[in-house]
């Protein structure tokens, strides 16, 4: 099928077609690579994830079925909050600009960009973020996007990490990072080893080098009560519930196979956690998130505005990592503000 661009019902319909010499070349090509151990997608260039025909290149990890699960997760999360905002909704005068805002999500180490494209088709009001160390893997996960006419939905960012994303911003920080450690390279699977990228799969010594640096990161990025939505292996579930102690409702769900695989956790509000909070400060946007009454998204910016147009030495430490906040008006991310 790779080799003649065709599908399957079209070789059961034409048993009788014969290979010309550059198709037959190219079909040995491709099993050359694959007797070598490439794997299958990277030779095709393609994967599918959530349905979605997914391009792939050695730059991105080929996406796997329990990645799924994440995204699971992540919806079941998100009927929950959509749910209770209309309770809530219901309940409140309908002055037009009392909506809470949409569900704001980030997916940290995008790749191919799986995760973020299941979630924006699923959720197409949602606001996404996805960001990736790899440029190779931003410029895919692009790719991607657009040929799912999803470019305008995802807004794609070169970081580590969530670097230079706002604070107390996002309902849901979710990733699945590296978290294989190096110690375990032996029993990782050859073909992983030889063929994806490195820092997709290892991410250090134990393997929890990345999500002990993401776990501060996410607390900072979500608004109090967001969530946190990580894949995992059962190798370091123990550790990564230790390192969410202090986060609420803590949860470690299983996948097919038993082996724990997905964490969830969410932040606290300011008070009740004990842990240093940037968001908990009296910044007039994060206040808005703890009262729950989000203005609307003109009032936003003018606060915004407000706020970073103030002189330099002014502002509050919390303020200064309030670089690249992103700036929407009905719904588009119009600039990128510079405290
Ligand atoms: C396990 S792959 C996941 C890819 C994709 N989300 C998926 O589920 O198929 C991990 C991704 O994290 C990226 N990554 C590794 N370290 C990172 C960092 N410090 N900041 C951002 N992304 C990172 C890698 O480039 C890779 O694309």
């Amino acid at each position: 099928m790779f080799t003649l661009g065709c599908d399957r019902a079209y070789l059961y319909a034409h048993p009788e077609r014969e290979l010309t010499p550059d198709e037959m070349r190219r079909y040995d090509e491709a099993l050359a690579r694959r007797a070598a151990g490439t794997p299958a997608q990277y030779i095709t260039g393609h994967q599918e994830f959530w349905g979605l025909d997914l391009i792939v290149s050695p730059a991105v990890l080929i996406p796997r079925p329990e990645t799924e699960h994440v995204v699971e997760a992540v919806l079941e999360l998100v009927s929950g909050i959509e749910l209770g905002q209309k309770q809530d909704q219901d309940q409140r005068p309908r002055t037009g600009v009392s909506a809470p805002h949409e569900v704001r999500i980030v997916d940290v180490g995008t790749g191919s960009g799986a995760i973020a494209l299941a979630l924006a088709h699923e959720l197409p009001a949602a606001q996404i973020f996805a960001t990736d160390i790899s440029a190779e893997a931003i410029e895919v996960a692009g790719i991607n996007a657009a040929r799912h006419d999803l470019s305008s939905h995802i807004e794609f960012r070169q970081t580590d990490l969530l670097e230079g994303l706002p604070p107390a911003w996002f309902d849901f920080v979710i990733s699945n990072p590296p978290y294989v450690g190096e110690s375990e390279e032996d029993s990782v699977q050859m073909e992983v080893r030889k063929f994806e990228p490195r820092n997709a799969v290892f991410a250090g010594p134990t393997g929890l080098e990345v999500i002990a640096r993401l776990i501060p990161q996410a607390l900072i990025a979500l608004r109090p009560g967001g969530w946190l939505v990580l894949e995992i292996s059962g190798t370091i579930a123990d550790r990564v519930q230790n390192l969410l102690s202090g986060w609420r409702e803590v949860t470690l769900r299983k996948d097919l196979q038993g082996i724990a695989r997905v964490a969830l956790a969410r932040k606290p509000a300011g008070a009740e956690s004990g842990l240093a909070d940037p968001g908990d400060e009296a910044c007039r946007v994060c206040a808005r998130e703890e009262t729950g009454r989000a203005p609307s998204l003109h009032k936003q910016a003018r606060t915004l505005l407000a706020h970073l147009t103030a002189p330099r030495t002014e502002c509050r430490p919390s303020c200064r990592d309030r670089r690249n906040l992103p700036i929407r008006l009905m719904g588009t991310t119009t600039a990128f503000v510079d405290c």
